[in-house]
């Protein structure tokens, strides 16, 4: 589908090494993905940059900010890419869409579909939109259907669909994805819940949905009707020490009170539960997330925590734990374990009047964390009683989302 001398020998080289790097990084699983990272030369996506940097296994190339300065639009990381299409498990034959659109991402989907298979990809911005229809007519995709529209109403006219991947991030999912699903079908979505954003694979389950499969990830905002930003509420602001917490809507603090208590009395609370170091935690993170009342993200700079602000740092934000008299809160932290540092040890660091049992909570839900446990997440229909529902429940406007953790309950 490309010509000879766009693609060149330097550039197939580069795809071969991203192919080995994402099968080291355990992205790509199967060869139907494999094959088509091999064939579509993903530096005719990102004329922004180096061919080097297009082929970047980590790297999200930002085609677009806002006056800010926020990512808004950007051709996603290839690892994230190549989790995603193997979680959405795309085969010959199957109608696609694509919310977000890059280029890139839908020229995979379409290679993987086939001639006999049908791609749309759809964006809310019509400089995205512009920009991929061009470079995918460029590539030789010319037959991918580009769309200007809001996500969350889907893409009625090229409905029904087999699968649906959303390449933005989603706080809720939204009526029209199901409505224009195959009874069979499989919706990939980044979700943020509490906080935390991971790529989940929905199967459609009757009139809802049913996942197991789901993936950390990070992704720029969604936009449109399905917008729902987090608040951030600024807890110290010294220069390059800064220290905050983002609260998902609905989740109140008295700011005020809370800014106090953090320069002010601390309670230690040290759990037992250790990790060797760069072991990931994420399942933890999620399980505190669904575990705690009252769960929110403290986010730090790595001086804050530098110049003894608070124990621990984390820009996307370390899990808290605001207790209920509003004024007291805790977040998790972690010490070297024993001398080596062959582990460390999960605790929680408490502020405020509370400040004791806010660490004590926090600590104590983490020595109910089961590190075998994987949740299980499922979309049910917002009329479905609670009585009917198990596990911690996330509502939405169409949706009741529940996160379950089996192996937890034998
Ligand atoms: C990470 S980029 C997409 C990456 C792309 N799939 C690729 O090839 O890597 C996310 C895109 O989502 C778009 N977006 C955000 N909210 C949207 C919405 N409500 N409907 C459609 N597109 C949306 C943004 O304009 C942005 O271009």
């Amino acid at each position: 589908m490309v010509s000879v001398a766009a693609d060149s020998a330097k550039c197939g080289a580069l795809r071969e090494e991203l192919v080995g790097e994402l099968r080291d990084l355990g992205a790509l699983r199967s060869s139907p993905v494999e094959d088509v990272f091999r064939a579509v030369p993903r530096h005719l996506f990102v004329p922004e940059v180096p061919a080097a940097e297009a082929y970047a296994a980590e790297q999200a190339v930002v085609t677009k900010r806002d006056d800010l300065g926020v990512a808004v639009s950007s051709v996603s990381a290839a690892r994230i890419q190549a989790f995603m299409l193997e979680q959405a498990d795309i085969r010959p034959g199957m109608r696609v869409l694509e919310i977000g659109s890059g280029g890139y991402n839908a020229a995979l989907i379409a290679e993987l579909v086939g001639g006999s298979g049908e791609v749309t990809t759809l964006d809310i911005d019509p400089e995205v939109v512009g920009r991929a229809r061009g470079l995918l007519g460029m590539a030789g995709y010319g037959h991918v259907r580009v769309v200007l529209g809001d996500g969350a109403l889907g893409a009625p006219d090229s409905a029904p669909f087999d699968r649906i991947v959303v390449t933005a991030e989603a706080s809720e999912i939204a009526p029209a994805w199901v409505e224009q699903l195959r009874p069979d079908g499989r919706i990939v979505v980044p979700l943020r819940m509490r906080g935390l954003t991971r790529s989940v694979a929905f199967q459609r389950d009757g009139d809802g949905l049913v996942a197991e499969d789901y993936e950390v990830c990070g992704f720029v905002a969604m936009q449109g009707s399905g917008a729902r930003a987090q608040r951030l509420v600024v807890l110290h602001d010294d220069g390059d020490r800064q220290v905050g917490l983002r609260l998902e809507p609905g989740l109140r603090v008295d700011a005020e009170q809370v800014r106090a208590v953090l320069s002010g009395d601390r309670a230690e609370s040290w759990s037992g539960v250790t990790l060797p170091p760069r072991e990931s935690y994420a399942d933890l993170e999620l399980w505190l997330a669904t575990a705690l009342d009252g769960h929110a993200l403290m986010t730090a700079t790595r001086q804050a925590r530098d110049h003894g602000v608070v124990d621990a740092w984390s820009r996307g934000g370390v899990a808290a734990l605001l207790d209920i008299d509003g004024r007291s809160f805790a977040y998790l932290a972690l010490r070297p374990a024993d001398h080596e540092r062959t582990e460390y040890e999960f605790g929680a660091v408490g502020h405020g009047p509370r400040a004791r049992q806010a660490a004590d909570a926090l600590a104590s839900a983490v020595r109910s964390w089961d590190p075998a446990a994987r949740a299980v997440l499922r979309a049910y229909p917002a009329s479905t009683p609670t009585e009917q529902l198990s596990g911690c429940i996330l509502d939405g406007t169409a949706y009741r989302l529940t996160i379950s953790w089996p192996a937890q309950r034998s």
